[in-house]
């Protein structure tokens, strides 16, 4: 299958999914282009496709366990292929105490890559994104924007492009 088509600028790659294959076409694309350390965060509604592409992610590295949106345990963890995933789902986070005593601080260091759902959720709290990753829902589609913000995450941009 052909790659989803991309156009853009240094910063920023906007990006039309025509359906679920195609996410899984590009997440393959991303898994290749991830760094250690990277913060990732994922912005869009309910259903607008953040956990789809998480999960083809992690697949298109080799993962074959259940992948679930940790709506209610708010973090999972994934270890494939060498790297640390983080998996966050903040939509149900609303304590700042809860944010220290789960440890979450711990988690964004050098080694974990972590990807974060609902990251609104956590303002202030939630290190701020090398990429966002933001979903626009149309009725059988899905439209991307992929910015970064910082050098690791141009990076990241610049090998997706070629
Ligand atoms: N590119 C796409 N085009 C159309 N439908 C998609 C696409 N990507 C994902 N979907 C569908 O949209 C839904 C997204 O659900 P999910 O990934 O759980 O959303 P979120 O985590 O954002 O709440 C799933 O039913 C999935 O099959
Ligand atoms: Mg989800």
């Amino acid at each position: 299958m052909s790659l989803p088509e991309m156009s853009g600028y240094d910063n920023v790659i906007k990006l039309a999914l025509a359906d679920e294959a195609a996410t899984e076409v590009f997440a393959a694309r991303l898994s290749a282009c991830i760094q250690p350390g990277m913060v990732i965060y994922l912005i869009g509604d309910l259903g607008a496709g953040k956990t789809t592409l998480i999960r083809a992610l992690l697949n298109a590295l080799g993962y074959s366990g259940r992948v679930k949106s940790p709506t209610y345990t708010l973090l999972e963890h994934y270890e494939i292929a060498g790297l640390h995933f983080r998996h966050f789902d903040l939509y149900r986070f609303n304590s700042a105490d809860e944010w220290e005593q789960a440890g979450f601080r711990d988690e964004f260091d050098q080694r974990n890559i972590c990807l974060i759902e609902w990251p609104e959720k956590a303002q202030g709290l939630v290190p701020a994104a090398d990429i966002t990753i933001t979903f626009e829902i149309l009725s059988n589609s899905r439209n991307l924007g992929i910015r970064a913000l910082t050098q690791i995450g141009r990076t990241c941009l610049k090998n997706l492009q070629h």
